[in-house]
C-alpha cells in the first residue's frame, strides 16, 4: 500500500513543489494551507492533491487537521514541516509581534505538526520526519534574528527527534534551501535580492524543484541511515 505523506504550507512555492514531487513517486499526499482558499482550490484542481486548512502555529488545529488527514487519506508515514513565514526587520525596529508571529508558526509549528503523528510512526515503524530549514538558520541573516533563530531551531529538532526515533525505524533530518525562487524570495526589495544573488557562486536562485528532489530521497527507504542530518541546497553560498 502507497505511504502517505502530508506537506505543510504544502500548496504554494517549494512547498508545492514537494507535494508535487512526493505524489510524482507514487505516495498519497495531503498538503495543508493557512489562508489562500483560492490559491489551494486551483492547486487541487490542477494536481488532484488534497489539500487542508489549519493553522500551523494552533496545537489543537494541527492536531484536528492530522486526525482528518488520517482518516481521509491514511495513516502519516512522512511529514514534511514546510510552513514559514518571515517578518523581516532590523532588530532595532523588530516588534515583539513580529517575534512571536514567526516563533508561533516556524518553530512551534514543527512541533504542532509532528508530535500529533510521532506516536503512529512509533507504532509502526517506520517514519520519515523532514523539516525545512534554511540557510539562514546555519548563517543568520540581517533583519531576520526571528526567522535564523527559529530556523536554527529545525536543526536542534531534527538531531533530537533523530536519537529518539531511530530504534524506531524513524528518521528526521533537516533542509536548508539557499535562496530560491519563491514568493517569499521575490518579496525582498529587489535592490537586496541582486546584491544577495551576486553572492551566491552559482549565479542563479535555486529552483523549488531542487529543493523536492531532497525530499523525494529523504523519504525514501534509500535514506534509512541518514538521521540527524542537514542538507545544504544554496548554490554554494554557504558551508557548514
Ligand atoms: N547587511 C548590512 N546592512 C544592511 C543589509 C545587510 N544585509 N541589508 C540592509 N542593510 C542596511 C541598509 O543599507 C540600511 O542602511 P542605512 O540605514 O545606512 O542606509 C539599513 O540596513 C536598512 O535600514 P532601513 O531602515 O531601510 O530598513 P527597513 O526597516 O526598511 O528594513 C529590510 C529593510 C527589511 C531589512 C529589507 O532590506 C529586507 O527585506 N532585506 C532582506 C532581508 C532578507 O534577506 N530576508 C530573506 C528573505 S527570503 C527568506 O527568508 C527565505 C530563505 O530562507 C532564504
Amino acid at each position: 500500500m502507497a505511504r502517505t505523506a502530508l506537506v505543510t504550507g504544502g500548496s504554494r512555492g517549494i512547498g508545492a513543489s514537494i507535494s508535487k514531487a512526493l505524489k510524482a513517486e507514487g505516495y498519497n499526499v495531503a498538503a495543508t494551507y493557512a489562508g489562500n482558499d483560492e490559491a489551494a482550490a486551483k492547486f487541487t484542481e490542477e494536481t488532484g492533491i488534497a489539500t487542508y486548512k489549519w493553522n500551523v502555529a494552533d496545537y489543537d488545529e494541527s492536531k484536528a487537521g492530522i486526525e482528518k488527514v488520517e482518516a481521509e487519506v491514511g495513516p502519516i508515514d512522512i511529514v514534511v514541516a514546510n510552513a514559514g513565514i518571515t517578518r523581516d526587520a532590523p532588530f532595532h525596529k523588530m516588534t515583539p509581534e513580529q517575534w512571536h508571529q514567526v516563533i508561533d508558526t516556524n518553530l512551534t509549528g514543527v512541533f504542532n505538526t509532528v508530535h500529533p503523528v510521532w506516536a503512529g510512526m512509533r507504532e509502526r515503524k517506520f517514519g520519515r520526519v523532514i523539516v525545512i530549514s534554511s540557510i539562514n538558520g546555519q548563517k543568520g541573516q540581517f533583519a531576520q534574528v526571528n526567522y535564523a533563530a527559529t530556523k536554527a531551531g529545525d536543526l536542534g529538532i531534527v538531531k533530537s527527534l533523530a536519537q529518539e526515533g531511530a530504534r524506531a525505524g524513524i528518521t528526521a533530518n533537516a533542509i536548508c534551501p539557499g535562496y530560491i525562487a519563491t514568493e517569499m524570495v521575490m518579496a525582498v526589495p529587489e535592490k537586496v535580492r541582486d546584491s544577495i544573488i551576486s553572492q551566491i557562486p552559482a549565479g542563479r536562485l535555486g529552483e523549488p524543484e531542487e529543493i523536492a528532489r531532497c525530499v523525494a530521497f529523504l523519504a525514501s527507504d534509500d535514506s534509512q541511515f541518514i538521521n540527524g542530518s542537514t542538507i545544504s541546497a544554496n548554490g554554494a553560498q554557504f558551508f557548514v
